[in-house]
């Protein structure tokens, strides 16, 4: 099994691109939408949470852990590396160093949660690409709008929040639960080139995977789904934004 979480439903937009990959893979989704959201917490408060997920995984013998969560990521992974050495972690980050390698000159907008926008690893990225024409956008309570799912309110936060960067060619969803909303971005920003980090982490997964002959291919592809709130209704989104 190969373990995946987020602070919700947002990292399906990674786990729809691990499938990609490994279609016959056998996945634990774990949703902790009782936490959400994980951007405004302390960094505390973030890792003793994250700390309870990852040993759920481990007592059901996961082979990897992917946190596909760019604040849990940006707050966690160095700690983790270093709590369990003998396990795997893929972490997320805002793909901030693609936009300089694709359009060096361009203005771009980064939009993440004020945890990872403050974060030491996010900071050395971005002080070291920065062009001088980025803004860096945290967006407080846009992911618990996406996360309920409710169009009306996701569309006047963007309104409200982003439309006045109209003009700007590339967009860093540095939350994956950005992804999931690109539609409503371009509606408000116009025809934008998007980056997010969901396929190089599913790249680095299947090599890691490989670099350490840990068998990921099965019959089948199985993805078990597990939310903290138990909230039917998680389950219901999460199926059918797998199937999109
Ligand atoms: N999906 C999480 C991320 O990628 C953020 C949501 C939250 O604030 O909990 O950063």
């Amino acid at each position: 099994m190969i373990g995946v979480f987020d602070s919700g439903i947002g990292g399906v937009s990674v786990l729809r691109e691990i499938v990609k990959l490994i279609p016959k893979g056998h996945f634990i989704y774990y949703s902790d939408s009782v936490n959400n959201p994980y951007g405004d917490k302390t960094y505390e408060e973030v890792y003793s949470i994250v700390k309870g997920i990852v040993n759920y995984f481990l007592e059901r013998e996961c082979v990897a852990i992917v946190i596909a969560c760019n604040t849990a990521s940006a707050i966690c992974v160095k700690r983790l590396r270093s709590e369990y050495p003998n396990t795997l972690f893929i972490a997320i980050e805002p793909t901030y160093k693609m936009v300089h390698d694709y359009n060096p000159l361009g203005k771009t907008l980064v939009m993440a949660t004020k945890g990872t926008l403050k974060s030491e690893k996010f900071l050395a990225l971005y002080h070291k690409y920065d062009n001088g024409k980025t803004i860096l956008l945290p967006c407080s309570g846009l992911a618990d709008l996406i996360e309920d799912g409710n169009d009306v309110k996701i569309r006047r936060y963007l309104e409200d929040n982003i439309k006045q960067y109209r003009g700007i060619n590339n967009v860093v969803l540095g939350c994956t639960h950005y992804p999931l909303i690109k539609d409503n971005i371009k509606e408000v920003l116009g025809n934008v080139k998007f980056f997010d980090g969901s396929i190089g982490v599913s790249k680095e997964l299947v090599r890691q995977l490989k670099l350490r002959n840990i068998a990921y291919q099965f019959e089948e592809l199985k993805i078990i789904f597990y939310d903290s709130s138990d909230d039917i209704k998680k389950k219901e989104r999460f199926n059918q934004l797998m199937r999109n």
